[in-house]
């Protein structure tokens, strides 16, 4: 339970960031929890490699280390980054944090051996075992859902252009006000999020809205971390996507909008070129987009 205090300073949060806020506390604890029931968790370091385990550990002390030196970083701001890093644990902000300022970094690495689509981060908010559906799909959103509609269709190949049947899209994304299901209060689960089976041709076509901008939560370490550094929070609107198909390997990657916002200065640096759509107005208030996906084999 929260001590009163905890209780006032929440109160005061709340009535900061609005009823349907997701504080950094709860974003941070859903991605914890989530994270914690994936396999990628459970496996994590079974198999150590000391040599790599030497390597990897000497580099990144010394990187830290060369820092330091470089940048004369003095006893107090050594203690203050102890208590930020206590502060990111605690607050179960990691799988935060590491998404966004680290997981790019991994991700293009993983890219230079790979042909496709290209990908990019995964991100803290992806959720297994959403509702399947079949193209032509309406992703689940509520009755009086904000934003504008958007139709996007295409076609899942392989590297030669055949293209694949058994496709399948899991995709998820955002809110219009920048939200995501099962880590913000006030959606109801599943909300923006399914498992699209594409045709027998892997074609496809899903409704949904167009998301909103994403901001890190501001009110926990992290958003502390980028407003004493004067950085800014946003990431720019995007669709998460998984295309899988049967024998071929998984597409991790996210769409993103021409003309939108912070697309030059995501604070996740996970924005490629490749992958901007430009959907076109349909003339009735919605728009529309095509996108393929190529997948290699596995
Ligand atoms: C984070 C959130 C996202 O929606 C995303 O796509 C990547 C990272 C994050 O807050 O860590
Ligand atoms: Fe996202």
């Amino acid at each position: 339970m929260p001590t009163t205090d905890e209780a006032v300073a929440q109160a005061a949060l709340d009535t900061q960031t609005g009823p349907t806020s997701p504080t950094a506390a709860d974003s941070g604890a859903s991605a914890s929890a989530s994270f914690r029931s994936t396999e990628q968790y459970s496996s994590a370091g079974l198999t150590t490699d000391t040599a790599r385990v030497d390597a990897l550990a000497r580099a990144l002390l010394g990187a830290v280390h060369q820092v330091i030196s470089d940048h004369e970083v003095t006893y107090p701001e050594f203690q203050a980054a102890k208590k930020w890093l206590m502060d990111v644990g605690e607050g179960g902000e990691w799988p935060l944090f590491l998404d966004v300022f680290v997981e790019h970094a991994v991700e293009e690495v993983a890219a230079r051996k790979q042909t496709g689509t290209v990908g990019t981060i995964l991100g803290p908010y992806y959720l297994p075992g959403q509702v399947q559906l079949t193209t032509p799909a309406t992703l689940p959103a509520r009755p009086d859902e904000a934003g504008t509609p958007l139709a996007f269709r295409g076609q899942v190949t392989d590297t030669t252009g055949a293209p694949v049947p058994g496709a399948v899209l899991d995709i998820w994304q955002a809110d219009e006000q920048g939200y995501y299901s099962g880590f913000a209060p006030d959606i109801p689960a599943g909300n923006l999020r399914g498992v699209v089976t594409a045709d027998v041709e892997g074609r496809f076509e899903i409704r949904t809205i167009q998301p909103a901008p994403y901001q890190v939560p501001t009110d926990g370490p992290t958003g502390a971390l980028i407003s004493a550094a004067g950085w800014h929070p946003w990431r720019p609107a995007h669709l998460h996507l998984l295309v899988s198909a049967p024998g071929r390997r998984t597409v991790t990657t996210q769409l993103y909008f021409a003309g939108g916002e912070y697309l030059d200065s995501d604070v996740a640096e996970a924005v490629k070129p490749e992958l901007v759509l430009d959907p076109t107005d349909v003339g009735d208030g919605s728009r529309e987009v095509t996108y393929d996906f190529v997948l290699e084999d596995a």
